[in-house]
């Protein structure tokens, strides 16, 4: 099979597997950033912003994230929009000032799931030889919520010397690319999200049923539009996302799978190497992201805090 659009040709291989949908192409993939749409952009001056690829991803520079100001603050936020997952070394955050930085992007989140550090409302994702990191799925943080997470900021506190980096896909570029006859048929579709199908398999049954009378199953749309940028992102993801509402088991199945699987190409994906220090942020409504775990029995130590989101359109 053979699609062509403007000036770009892709071959398509057609799935080795039952399903009509082609998941292999060569070929340039359309790869546009916020920044793009956007008329004039302007050059950041506050801090300064080094993209690790084309599309998604920059390690900023300049800024102590214990002083985060208001000018400070605008610039980071048009640069998350703009890459997605910003990235700093050598900060020297400590569990409040973490929460008070993400106090600037909003409400705080607490997580129903993990441990909490020496701060409520911080997820502490302590990994070792008798607790194996669970999140090498692709993901969105909380899309089981009504109002799934908007910004995540997580921090190294002990990294192992090798391994154990993370992987950050953008979703938008994931919608972007899906063939124009897919795109008409997911569109206005919804899909249910609940953390019974990953979290919930390793929790006691009474502990399962206290968090679903938290978190029922919802139903989000498939494709949402971010509501500060109004790009179309893909919004289904492996560890939460359990069916298409509305279409028969095999077919849905087989569609989800497909969309799915899009947040595994390489060209819509940043890579992370950890050092003690290190901290990320990510817009997680318009990325999945896949924790690494290359590294065990060794300790790998992260504190997490999750801003609320809105219910996604
Ligand atoms: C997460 O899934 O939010 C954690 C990512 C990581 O530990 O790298």
């Amino acid at each position: 099979m053979k699609t062509t659009s403007m000036e770009r040709t892709f071959i398509c291989i057609p799935n080795v597997g039952e399903s009509g949908y082609p998941r292999l192409y060569s070929g340039a993939r359309e790869l546009r950033k916020q920044s793009d749409f956007v008329p004039e952009s302007e050059p950041y001056t506050v801090c300064s912003v080094h993209p690790l690829t084309p599309l998604i991803g920059a390690v900023v520079e300049g800024v102590d994230l214990r002083e985060v100001d208001d000018a400070v603050h605008a610039e980071l936020h048009r640069a998350l929009l703009e890459w997605k997952v910003l990235f700093f070394r050598d900060q020297l955050l400590d569990g409040p000032e973490h929460i008070a930085l993400a106090r600037r992007w909003g409400n705080i989140e607490v997580n129903d799931f993990f441990p909490n550090g020496d701060v409520q409302a911080i997820s502490r994702l302590a990994k070792g030889p008798k607790s194996i990191g669970q999140e090498n799925m692709w993901h969105s943080d909380t899309s089981f919520r009504r109002d799934p997470s908007k910004v995540s900021i997580l921090r190294a506190i002990d990294v192992p010397a090798t391994g154990g980096d993370t992987m950050w896909a953008d979703m938008a570029a994931a919608y972007d690319n899906l063939p124009g006859s897919v795109k008409e048929q997911i569109d206005g579709l919804k899909a249910i999200h609940t953390f019974t199908k990953s979290w919930g398999l390793t929790m006691a049954p009474e502990q399962v049923a206290a968090i679903a009378e938290i978190h029922p199953p919802i139903a989000h749309p498939v494709v949402r539009t971010h509501p500060e940028t109004g790009r179309k992102l893909l919004y289904v993801n492996e560890p939460f996302t359990t069916e298409i509402v509305g279409l028969p088991r095999n077919e849905g199945d087989e569609l989800l799978d497909y969309l799915m699987f899009q947040a595994r190409v390489p060209e819509y994906q940043v890579r992370f190497r950890w050092e003690p220090g290190s901290v990320a942020i990510w817009d997680n409504q318009a990325t999945q992201h896949y924790a690494i775990n290359d590294y065990y029995p060794q300790r790998r130590v992260m504190e997490r805090v999750t801003v609320a989101g809105d219910q996604p359109f």
